[in-house]
């Protein structure tokens, strides 16, 4: 009877999908507390691949599935993926919050426009619209969930009269009778979904066990990534209880979920990155190109430095390793275990991304190991991927729960 958390450490793709959809096996609920469909979550189940941008990945070991009032929701999105897995002969048990606030297609617009402005300081968003829709959120122009089936015409007119003062600055003509009639149809399709999330999650949370499944990472948190080339939302553990109405008190348990090595889809700074031919190996074995977008990812080494501010600001209590794998073969593996900046060591990660950008990783570096890939027991692992993993969970003080060696359900080591 409890609240686990699991959340991407780094900087997003860190395989959450699928260690959710493992751990779902013995929970009644699984939850998206923030973020969009700038989600992308894969789940890989014998030679069927699952991806999803908004319903919990969860849904494929048929429980409960919540969207919790702090996801920012796409309704075409939200229809289109209900219909793949009625397509796929899952029918959802699905309930959307009806405080969610919901993208409207001014705010993909304005995503891209923003961007285009931003020339080559450009974010690399995924251009779902998320950064404007939280803005409006925050600025109390937002249209929620609940509105879409009570007056949504009457309330999206009244704020349009305030947005397209901004509209006619960026150029943008919206078409509010197309929208409206859009929007309607998915709101009758939407409409059985749609409730108070708040009250029924913290009616079950004594009783059951419920799972609350982060996207993107801590290294895109609003607050604690590196701002401003990070996501709009709180990817971090405090998201649980302002995205899903639940007390701290009743988080017990949080997973943190980590890459073996490191990856960064989009803009900023990221200092153990391999612009070379280890970078290119990494995205290569590693199939590194996004989920939702399909931008290749860069990738690097992993960064202890990053991993200890995530640990300590969500009191990580597990780590789950991802892509153990896709590290196989390499003559020698690297860790960063510290910055070095201005002739100095740097042990902490600088709130400052013009500092960041100057970091030099100084690395630890480990012998590196033949082959983990689909291995199904810790004792079946070559010594020197152990010490690596040792070395990791040393460091960051904090047990290995899992390891993966592979992205089906079953290339899972449970420790
Ligand atoms: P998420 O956004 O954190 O859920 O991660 P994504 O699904 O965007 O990206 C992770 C990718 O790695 C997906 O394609 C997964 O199928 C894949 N994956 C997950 N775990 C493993 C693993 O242990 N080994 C390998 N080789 N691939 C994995
Ligand atoms: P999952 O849940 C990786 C990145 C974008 C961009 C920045 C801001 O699959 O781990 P946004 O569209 O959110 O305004 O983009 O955040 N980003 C992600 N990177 N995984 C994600 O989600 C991401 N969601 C957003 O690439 O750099
Ligand atoms: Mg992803």
């Amino acid at each position: 009877m409890a609240g686990v958390a699991i959340i991407g450490l780094q900087w997003g793709d860190e395989g959450k999908g699928k260690i959710t959809d493992f751990f779902s096996s013995s929970f009644d609920c699984v939850v998206r507390y923030q973020g969009g469909d700038n989600a992308g979550h894969t789940v890989v189940i014998g030679n069927k691949k699952y991806k999803f941008h908004l319903i919990p990945s969860g849904v494929l070991q048929n429980k409960k599935v919540v969207i919790g009032n702090g996801v920012v929701v796409n309704p075409r999105v939200l229809v289109e993926e209900i219909e793949m897995l009625k397509g796929n002969g899952i029918e959802p048990d699905l309930m959307v919050s009806d405080r969610a606030n919901i993208i409207m297609p001014y705010h993909i617009m304005l995503d891209g426009l923003e961007e285009e402005l931003l020339a080559e300081k450009k974010i690399g968003t995924t251009k779902r619209g998320i950064g404007p829709c939280y803005s409006d959120k925050i600025a109390r122009h937002g249209i929620r969930m609940g509105d879409l089936i009570n007056d949504f015409d009457k309330k999206l007119k009244r704020i349009l009269k305030i947005k397209e003062k901004l509209f006619d600055a960026y150029g943008i003509k919206i078409d509010a009778e197309k929208l409206i009639e859009d929007y309607l149809k998915y709101a009758k399709k939407l409409e059985k979904y749609i409730g108070d999330t708040i009250y029924y999650l913290n009616s079950i949370i004594d009783d059951k066990n419920v799972l609350f499944e982060g996207a993107q990472g801590f290294l895109l948190d609003i607050d604690y990534g590196t701002y401003p080339y990070t996501t709009s939302s709180n990817p971090c553990v405090g998201g649980i209880c302002t995205g899903a109405g639940i007390s701290p008190k009743k988080i017990e348990k949080i997973i943190g979920v980590v890459k073996a090595y490191t990856t960064r889809v989009g803009k900023g700074p990221m200092p153990t990155e391999e612009k070379g031919q280890i970078g290119e190996y990494l995205a290569e074995k590693g199939k590194e190109f996004g989920t939702t977008t399909g931008r290749k990812r860069r990738c690097g080494w992993i960064d202890l430095v990053a991993l200890k501010y995530a640990c300590m600001v969500n009191g990580v209590d597990e780590i789950a390793i991802t892509k153990l794998d896709v590290l196989d073969g390499l003559e020698e593996i690297k860790v960063c275990i510290g910055y070095e900046y201005d002739g100095k060591e740097l042990k902490k990660f600088p709130s400052s991304i013009e500092i960041l950008e100057q970091c030099k990783p100084i690395y630890e570096t480990f012998k590196g190991w033949e082959k983990t890939r689909n291995k199904k027991n810790y004792e079946d692992l070559p010594v020197n991927a152990k010490r690596y993993l040792d070395y990791i969970s040393n460091e960051l003080k904090i047990p290995i729960c899992i390891i993966s060696t592979g992205e089906r359900r079953e290339d899972t080591i449970q420790l």
